[in-house]
């Protein structure tokens, strides 16, 4: 009998890779191609890439020198190796990273993953297939849905892309060229997924999107429904004990989601909302389209709606034209609002991007001494966050097993990993924990009692044989 074909998927950047890594496993899954850890051992390897830093885009050059040798070894065993590149470098340079490494048997943007099959059947050596269209069709319409097997495998969470591309352009950005026009996708498909997901035993869904909440997509009553709406109809379906949702823009935070946070006990208090800056003249210079004050007051309406919100958050320092007194304001503002975490970059500029002209570019030292000032007091706010919660009760989605046997991890509200001593079958329920330790960023705990039972059977026992087998 014939080995069957082996996928290695390598993905890189943020959650929209994540999940379309998932997909281009489920489309080729069609085509008979299991996944295997082992790049070396693959008939096809795909590098999911990220276009958004200059050092992201330049570890897909590095990792391709290593898969030329191991193509080589494949060929000298008299096996064929496909090499595809997928993701944001991909729609950004195309044939270019050909003309880089010819190794490369297929280019395909994130519009186009679903010709999959068809571009690892064209490509040819010497032939490469090139696909970085923004198609018209939806490439939703033409993905299979995930596989029974794949989500049981993939845990109790879920990331679920409700909207893709951006309109935004930030001056630094390359999303909106690497992922094209912002679009929705209909609620009733959503909802779909996020069924199946939970039927299968998924209990907790991040909504995911470039900018997630300009989220429009067209209800079941054919008017265009905003985030807030849609979270609140999600929150409805059996099974799902959590939703998140990322990454959003200051700007289309709007009443609905507001009230979601009011009103949803599945809508987790925690929102990534990234500033990039407190500075209003460098915010005016990236086009965020708001000022330091406009984010304030969200933050303020977001508080007033819910209590125990908290809140994380991109910064970019050393965009060029930041003053000492532009950081200053930074760090200001990061004191004003207390995150629980944020991430922060030194800026790198992106060919073809309108900040990438600008001239006055800050000096090499002194963002590296700006990020590590910037970094040093996100890192005191986290830690300060999470001794908060030492010695109270938290709420915990119970993940998977941990280390040590008989552990189990699971994650807050927060995100914060937590770890304690219990039987299995609290995999995918939500429990009461008393916190009694912190080491970096875990905790340690025990459970007091339960508290939200699963409305359905946890996944074990979803994919336990006696349930699916009918015995003749
Ligand atoms: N859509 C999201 C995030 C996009 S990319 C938003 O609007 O915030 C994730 C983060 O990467 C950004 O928030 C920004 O902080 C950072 N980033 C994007 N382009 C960058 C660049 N050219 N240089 C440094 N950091 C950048
Ligand atoms: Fe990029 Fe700005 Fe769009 Fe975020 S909002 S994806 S930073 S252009
Ligand atoms: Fe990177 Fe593309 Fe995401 S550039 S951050 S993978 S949208």
């Amino acid at each position: 009998m014939d080995r069957p074909r082996k996928l290695h998927v390598k993905s890189y950047g943020c959650q929209m890779n994540v999940y379309d890594a998932e997909r281009m496993v489920d489309t080729l899954a069609r085509d008979d191609f299991v996944e295997t850890k082992d790049s070396g051992d693959a008939d096809v390897v795909i590098l999911n890439t990220c276009h958004i830093r200059e050092k992201a885009s330049e570890k897909v050059y590095s990792e391709l020198g290593r898969l030329r040798d191991l193509k080589d070894a494949a060929a000298r065993e008299g096996r064929d190796m496909k090499i595809v590149v997928a993701g944001c470098v991909a729609q950004a340079e195309g044939a270019e990273i050909v003309r880089r490494a010819p190794v490369v048997d297929v280019v395909v943007g994130p519009q186009s993953y679903h010709h999959l099959p068809d571009l690892l059947r064209q490509a040819a050596p010497d032939k490469p297939a090139i696909e970085t269209e923004f198609p018209v069709a939806e490439k939703f319409d033409f993905l299979p849905p995930p596989r029974p097997q794949a989500i049981r495998s993939r845990g109790i969470t879920s990331f679920v892309t409700v909207q893709e591309g951006c309109d935004k352009f930030c001056t630094f950005c390359v999303v909106p060229y690497t992922r094209g026009q912002e679009s929705s996708r209909p609620v009733r498909a959503i909802t779909d997924d996020v069924r199946r997901l939970a039927e299968h035993g998924v209990r907790e869904i991040s909504l995911i999107g470039q900018n997630v909440n300009a989220f429009h997509g067209e209800g079941p009553d054919g008017k265009a429904w905003p985030l807030g709406r849609l979270l609140e109809h999600l929150a409805a379906v059996p099974g799902i004990a959590r939703l998140r949702y990322t990454t959003s823009h200051p700007l289309d935070v709007d009443g609905s989601l507001i009230a979601a946070h009011r009103d949803l006990a599945a809508l987790m208090p925690f929102v990534h909302l990234p500033v990039q800056s407190g500075s209003d003249r460098v915010l005016a210079a990236m086009n965020r389209r708001h000022s330091v004050a406009d984010y304030r007051r969200v933050i303020d309406r977001f508080r007033s709606a819910c209590g125990e919100i908290a809140f994380s958050s991109d910064f970019i320092v050393g965009f060029p034209g930041e003053t000492e007194d532009d950081f200053a304001a930074t760090l200001a503002l990061v004191e004003q609002i207390g995150y629980a975490g944020a991430y922060s970059f030194k800026y790198s500029p992106r060919p073809g991007t309108p900040a990438a002209e600008l001239t006055e570019a800050v000096d090499k030292a002194i963002m590296d001494e700006r990020l590590a000032r910037l970094q040093n007091l996100i890192d005191e706010q986290q830690a300060a966050f999470n001794r908060s919660f030492v010695g109270r009760s938290l709420e915990v989605l119970f993940e998977h097993h941990g280390r040590t046997p008989g552990q189990l991890v699971g994650r807050s509200a927060y995100l914060q990993p937590v770890h304690v001593m219990a039987l299995a079958d609290v995999i995918g329920t939500v429990q009461q924990v008393a916190i009694s330790g912190l080491e970096r960023y875990s905790f340690f705990g025990s459970l007091t009692a339960t508290t939200a039972a699963p409305a359905i059977a946890p996944p074990t026992r979803v994919a336990s044989p006696l349930i699916t087998h009918n015995g003749a």
